[in-house]
């Protein structure tokens, strides 16, 4: 289910805000100048659909977005429990870490948990199928595939070399609550 639970950053054991409420999500999110927006397919995709297939079936949303926010790169990043990475990417991912781009991710299947890190807060946001999320370039952040990653995300940059991670070192991700108890 789609949630946004709200912590202080020094304390994840006080919850500011917890919610489900979609439009509640993306004014909460707004106040930190993220997007939230939920998009649905106009069909339904198979699960074993091919990127072109996937592009296909959100051409108008992704077009609309790329041409608004100025990105000029798109591609679908998918990710199976079986995968042999999955270890390694999940512990890659858990690294606090900023970008010289924005990290835009529509979930096509699956879910994954995003921790937006602002103002002395925790935001962690659970996405899953048809949620679209788009965090600003400089924005503090770390990813939860839980212990069996699966999903299958449409990414979106402006130059896929700016999406390399620049690493905190803070090992926070640690003390807050994984994707798998939320
Ligand atoms: C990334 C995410 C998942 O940079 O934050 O890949
Ligand atoms: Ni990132």
């Amino acid at each position: 289910m789609t949630r946004l639970t709200v912590y202080p950053d020094t304390d994840p054991a006080t919850v500011l805000l917890d919610t489900q409420d979609g439009n509640r999500i993306a004014d909460t999110l707004t106040e930190i100048g993220v997007v939230f927006e939920r998009w649905a397919a106009p069909h339904a995709l198979g699960a074993d659909a091919d990127q072109e297939a996937v592009l296909a079936a959100y051409d108008t949303e992704v077009s609309k977005l790329m041409e608004e926010g100025g990105y000029r790169s798109v591609d679908v990043a998918r990710v199976k429990p079986d995968n042999p990475q999955a270890g390694e990417l999940r512990k890659k991912f858990l690294a606090e870490h900023t970008h010289d781009d924005d990290e835009v991710r529509f979930f096509v299947d699956g879910a994954g948990a995003f921790y937006l890190r602002k103002g002395g807060k925790v935001y962690r946001v659970i996405c899953e199928r048809n949620d679209l999320i788009s965090v600003p370039a400089g924005t503090t952040h770390w990813f939860d595939t839980g212990p069996a990653p699966d999903f299958c995300a449409i990414r979106i940059f402006t130059t896929p070399d700016g999406w390399v991670g620049h690493f905190t070192g803070d090992d926070i991700a640690e003390r807050f609550p994984k994707f798998e108890n939320a």
